[in-house]
C-alpha cells in the first residue's frame, strides 16, 4: 500500500443511506410489488427468502423472525431450555445473547474470550456444571468459532450448541457455514449487518425437523399450517416487506462479502507491522476460517488517545457494546465473573470502519493515520 499525502478526509463509521443508494431501483421495484399485491405478513417473499437462506447456509430449514434476539429466544425455548437451566455464553457479545437466555427464564453463565476475541473453549469446559443445558457460541465479528473444540465439549456433556450467528452470515469453519452447527442458529438482519434489511429482522436455521416445527409454531402464535393454535407462541414473524428487500440484497451478498474481505486485506497489509497494535487475521491466513468481517475489531495499547486523534483526523471509530462486555453492566446482575482476558481486551479494543461504502483511498488514509500515531 502506498502512503498518501494526508489530505484530511471525513469517514463516518457507517453510511446508512448507502444501503439504499447502492440498489435503489431494484429495491424500489421490490417494495412497490409487495405493496401493489398488499402482501404483508407470511407471504411469498418470506417463503422465497427462507428458501434462499436455507440454500445459502446449507441448513435443511430456515425461518424468518422479527429480529435476531427473538430468534435466539425462540431457539432456546424450542430446545426446551427454561427455568433452572444455565446457558454458557461469552461476555464479549451483544447484550441480546444474554437477554435471550434471561427471557427464556434460564441463567446466562458468562465466560471469557481467547486472544482471538472469540469464546474460549477452555473457559466453556470449566464452566459446565450440573445445570448447564446449552452452550451459545457467538460467531463474533463475522468469524465462526472453532466449532470442533466447542462441539467436543458439548458432546462430552450431552449439550446442544445454539449458535448466535447474528454477525456471521456467510462465514465458515472448515468449509461449513455458520448456522449449520449445533441444534439451531440465529442471524440478525439489522441494517448494518452483512445482510441487512431496512428495520429489524432475523432468521433461524436448523437441520433438525422437530426443532424447525417448534420454532415455526413459536414465531406465529403457536399456529399450525391451518391456523389452528396447537401451543403457546409469540408474534415474531419477519415482515414480508423486509423479506422482499432481503431477497434483493441476497443477490449481492457474495460480492459484498468479497469486498469486505478485500478491505480486511488492505487493513492487514497497512497495519500488521504497527507496534502495539493488533489486527484480525487476514482473509487467507487460516484455511480453517472463511471470515466475512462484519466488524473489524483491532487492539491498541494507546486506544483512547489514538481514537481521539483519529476523530480529529475525521475518522469515526466505536467500541463495541458502548465500551463494556456484559459482565460489566451492573444493572444486569451478572457481575462478579472473573474474566481477565475480556477485561484487558476492553481497555484496548475498538472497531475501525468496515462496510462496502469504503473506498480503497479511505482505507489507506485510515491506515496511514494509525501508522503515524503509533510512530
Ligand atoms: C452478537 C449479536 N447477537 C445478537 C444480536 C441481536 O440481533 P437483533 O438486533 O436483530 O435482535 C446482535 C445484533 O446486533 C448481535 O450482534
Amino acid at each position: 500500500m502506498t502512503s498518501l499525502a494526508s489530505t484530511r478526509m471525513s469517514i463516518p463509521f457507517f453510511r446508512y443511506p448507502h444501503l439504499f443508494a447502492q440498489q435503489r431501483e431494484e429495491i424500489l421495484k421490490a417494495i412497490t410489488a409487495v405493496m401493489d399485491r398488499g402482501a404483508y405478513i407470511l407471504q411469498n417473499d418470506l417463503v422465497e427468502f427462507e428458501s434462499a437462506l436455507a440454500s445459502f447456509t446449507g441448513a435443511k430449514h430456515a425461518l424468518g423472525v422479527a429480529n435476531g434476539t427473538d430468534g435466539l429466544n425462540i431457539a432456546l425455548r424450542a430446545a426446551g431450555i427454561g427455568a433452572g437451566d444455565e446457558v454458557i455464553v461469552p461476555s464479549h457479545t451483544y447484550v441480546a445473547s444474554a437477554a435471550s437466555i434471561h427471557f427464556a427464564d434460564a441463567r446466562p453463565v458468562l465466560v471469557d474470550c481467547g486472544p482471538d476475541h472469540m469464546i474460549d473453549p477452555s473457559a466453556v469446559a470449566a464452566a459446565v456444571g450440573p445445570r448447564t443445558a446449552a452452550i451459545m457460541p457467538v460467531q463474533l465479528n463475522g468469524r465462526t468459532c472453532d466449532m470442533d473444540a466447542l462441539q467436543a465439549i458439548a458432546d462430552r456433556h450431552g449439550l446442544a450448541p445454539i449458535e448466535d450467528a447474528a454477525q456471521a452470515l456467510g462465514s465458515k469453519f472448515k468449509g461449513r457455514n455458520a448456522g449449520t452447527f449445533g441444534i439451531a442458529a440465529e442471524f440478525s438482519f439489522y441494517p448494518a449487518k452483512v445482510l441487512g434489511c431496512f428495520g429489524d429482522g432475523g432468521g433461524l436455521t436448523t437441520n433438525d425437523s422437530a426443532m424447525a416445527r417448534k420454532m415455526s409454531l413459536l414465531r406465529d402464535h403457536g399456529r399450525d399450517e391451518n391456523g389452528l393454535v396447537v401451543t403457546w407462541g409469540l408474534n415474531s414473524r419477519l415482515d414480508n416487506l423486509q423479506a422482499a428487500i432481503l431477497n434483493v440484497k441476497f443477490q449481492h451478498l457474495e460480492l459484498e462479502i468479497a469486498r469486505r474481505r478485500e478491505i480486511a486485506r488492505l487493513y492487514r497489509e497497512g497495519l500488521q507491522d504497527v507496534e502495539d497494535f493488533v489486527v484480525p487475521p487476514g482473509p487467507d491466513d487460516d484455511p480453517d476460517h472463511f471470515d466475512v468481517y462484519q466488524n473489524y475489531e483491532v487492539e491498541s495499547g494507546q486506544r483512547d488517545a489514538l481514537r481521539r486523534q483519529l476523530e480529529e483526523d475525521g475518522i469515526r471509530t466505536i467500541i463495541q457494546w458502548a465500551g463494556k462486555p456484559i459482565h460489566q453492566f451492573e444493572g444486569l446482575g451478572l457481575g462478579g465473573a472473573n474474566l481477565p482476558v475480556t477485561d484487558r481486551l476492553f481497555t484496548r479494543c475498538f472497531l475501525l470502519p468496515m462496510n462496502t461504502s469504503l473506498t480503497n483511498e479511505e482505507v489507506e488514509y485510515i491506515c496511514e493515520r494509525i501508522r503515524k500515531f503509533h510512530g
